[in-house]
């Protein structure tokens, strides 16, 4: 059971794995003002389907949009069309989910794969930050209270602990993603300075790993189900305060170090 208290949340990657169980998650708690923006990149397509019955079922909770955080334009014209939904109020919380894995090692990793990741691992939540940073903003002024929560203003990235510096060496044997990790790291370090930038406005910005799940990116053989790993990340998303601000959690709320 979910227990995060934000009203207006966007999750991106929002059609299918971890996206899809969040935003099921977040239905099942009584928070009556609540507003879901589901993004994802191809909303009429074969892969949306269970987010698009899901709307169906919730049409005054759910809103599709179309976000593909590998095309900057997109990224731009979504940001409009929740502008325009939100009229007067702000956006509360960010989920930056959506993401891509790539194998490789230092011998075999392609171009292609190196800059297929960064592109959407690094640069669309960069992007997805800027052009949402201003209702975020409105959430944390209009919010009148003092400190950092997810209830407020906050922006969550859905981060790996293959973007640890000091823990993926010991993991790489055993999962050679190099592009993956590299853009994870980078996505880490992006946590970090958008914490530093946004702390002024007391919009909360932390990174969280999943643990390992069953999703088509963890594959078949990870030992967590979807469920658990979303009821651990929304129960540490409802715990934030500025205490955790510019942080790296895991799903348990156990800290991984850069
Ligand atoms: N599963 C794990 O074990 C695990 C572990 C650590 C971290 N994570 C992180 O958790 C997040 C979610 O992963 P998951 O396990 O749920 O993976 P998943 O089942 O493969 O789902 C990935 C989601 O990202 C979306 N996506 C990919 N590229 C996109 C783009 N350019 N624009 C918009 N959406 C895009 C996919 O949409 P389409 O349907 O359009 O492809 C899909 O909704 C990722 O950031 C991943 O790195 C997962």
């Amino acid at each position: 059971m979910a227990t995060v208290k934000a009203c207006n949340i966007l999750i991106t990657g929002a059609n299918r794995g971890l996206g899809l169980e969040t935003v099921k998650q977040l239905l099942e708690d009584s928070c009556p003002k609540r507003h879901i923006f589901a993004t994802c990149r191809n909303p009429d397509g074969p892969k949306s389907e269970a987010l698009r019955e899901l709307a169906k079922k919730h049409p005054s909770v759910i809103t599709i949009i179309r976000l593909d955080a590998d095309d900057p334009c997109s990224i731009k014209e979504s940001a409009k069309k929740v502008g325009s939904l939100l009229g007067n109020n702000g956006l509360n919380l960010l989920v930056n989910n959506a993401g891509i894995l790539a194998r490789g090692t230092i011998q075999t990793s392609s171009v292609e794969s190196m800059k297929n990741t960064f592109s959407t691992n690094v640069i669309g939540p960069l992007l997805i930050i800027q052009e949402y940073l201003p209702y975020l903003k409105k959430a944390a002024k209009a919010s009148g209270t003092p400190g950092m929560s997810c209830s407020k203003a906050a922006v969550i990235n859905i981060s790996t602990v293959g973007g640890s510096i000091s823990t993926m060496p010991s993991l790489f044997k055993k999962f050679p993603v190099l592009p993956y990790c590299v853009s994870k790291a980078g996505f880490n370090m992006l946590t970090v300075l958008a914490s530093e930038e946004l702390k002024a406005d007391e919009i909360l910005c932390m990174a969280l790993h999943p643990g390992w799940v069953k999703t088509e990116l963890g594959g078949e053989k990870a030992p967590l189900e979807p469920k658990e790993s979303v009821e651990g990340m929304l129960r540490v998303i409802g715990s934030l305060t500025e205490q955790q601000h510019g942080g790296f959690m895991d799903y348990t709320g156990k800290t991984i170090p850069w």
